[in-house]
């Protein structure tokens, strides 16, 4: 295994950042498409959970950088965080921590946007209505009084720290506590024996007892979906920052340990962790994913063991950057190649989208496992 340098994650974030710059006039007053298409993505509108990411990487480039343009630039996406959670446009689901933490939180962190911060807090509150009493967990998609949408997805871990943020600025301790209750039902039923995880898992609406798993984008209901593996790593990481509840760490070797064993030569895992050989498509999302859930555990572990998930970062970083960013811009206007977002197959119900491209959170945690690495870093998370 080769460790990225100091060197190369100075040059990796120097080529990220320009590129981000490069992006500015057509993603500043509209966002970036969830993926690519032929390796470039399309302007859209503030209507899908990943809007995001992209206001994120101009967080992170803004600390690399300290351009003002970019500055500039996260003030006018935040304008639109805030009128998109006001409006309560596309909203009616649980990826509040996704949208609202790399956009609006970040931006409050750095330069003290109040604005920023109400947006944040806004859409916690919205994250709060997602509670289901029966099943003590936030739904994920669709109504909440439909059956068929009572469940609960893995991803969801990483909506959380949204929560704990907004108990930590309010003093408003009902964020921590349903952000609390959710992570210790999704610890119950979302990981397997083997450290493998469920995508999505079904509870009673009436008696709020566990019925299954299954999937939505991973291969089949008994296989593990790499993305979902790897939210769970970084969704496990951060609870266990934010509650210092052993039981994360435990669950954590064992879910790396899984996603690791299942890693093909160049460390880049396939969009399933059933594939690790072949020629199925990758998700090279979910190792930028990976570093960054590895560094945020290393924080937490002695020093032996902090070394050995830092070790991996530092491999699956370097592979990245060799293997898969984006090297001309003529060629794309994303930063890594090869992102799957969602994969049909004989056993999935999910739309096909997005397989083989840019995908906008590959490109964030890309820039924030290398802003990590080059040190100092406050996380927005
Ligand atoms: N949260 C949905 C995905 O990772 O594709």
């Amino acid at each position: 295994m080769t460790e990225i340098s100091d060197a190369t994650i100075l040059q990796a974030l120097d080529e990220a950042s320009n590129q981000v710059l490069r992006n500015l006039p057509n993603f500043t007053y509209r966002c970036q498409n969830h993926s690519s298409v032929n390796n470039f993505y399309p302007a859209c509108d503030n209507t899908q959970w990943t809007c995001g990411f992209w206001p994120g990487e101009i967080c992170l480039a803004y600390e690399h950088t300290g351009s003002p343009a970019l500055l500039h630039a996260s003030y006018v996406l935040a304008e639109s965080f805030l009128d998109r959670i006001v409006r309560r446009r596309e909203v009616d689901h649980h990826d509040m921590g996704f949208l609202y933490t790399p956009s609006c939180v970040s931006l409050y962190h750095l330069d003290g946007s109040k604005r920023a911060r109400t947006a944040a807090l806004l859409a916690a509150d919205q994250l709060m209505t997602r509670f289901q009493k029966k099943g003590s967990f936030l739904q994920a998609w669709g109504n909440m009084h439909d059956q068929k949408n009572h469940r609960f997805i893995i991803d969801c871990l990483m909506n959380l720290p949204l929560l704990y943020w907004a108990s930590d600025q309010t003093g408003d301790e009902r964020y921590r506590e349903i952000a609390l209750s959710h992570t210790r039902t999704c610890l119950h039923y979302s990981f397997r024996p083997d450290g493998s995880t469920y995508h999505t898992f079904f509870m009673d609406a009436q008696t709020g007892r566990p019925l299954r798993g299954e999937t939505v984008q991973g291969y089949r209901f008994d296989s593990a979906w790499t993305r979902g593996q790897t939210w769970a790593l970084y969704g496990l990481a951060l609870s266990y920052r934010y509650t210092g509840d052993a039981i994360c760490i435990e669950q954590f070797r064992q879910s790396a340990a899984y996603f690791l064993a299942r890693l093909p030569a160049d460390l880049i895992p396939y969009w399933d962790l059933i594939f690790t050989e072949g020629d199925e498509p990758r998700d090279s999302s979910s190792a930028s994913i990976a570093a960054c859930a590895f560094l945020e555990m290393a924080q937490h572990l002695p020093e032996q063991e902090a070394g050995y998930y830092r070790s991996w970062a530092k491999a699956l970083m370097q592979n990245l950057f060799s293997f898969y960013r984006v090297t001309d811009p003529v060629c794309s206007n994303g930063l890594v190649l090869h992102g799957t977002y969602s994969k049909r197959s004989p056993f999935n119900s999910c739309t096909p989208e997005g397989v083989d491209e840019c995908v906008s959170w590959g490109d964030y945690f890309y820039m924030e496992a290398l802003t990590r690495l080059k040190g100092g870093w406050v996380s927005y998370w």
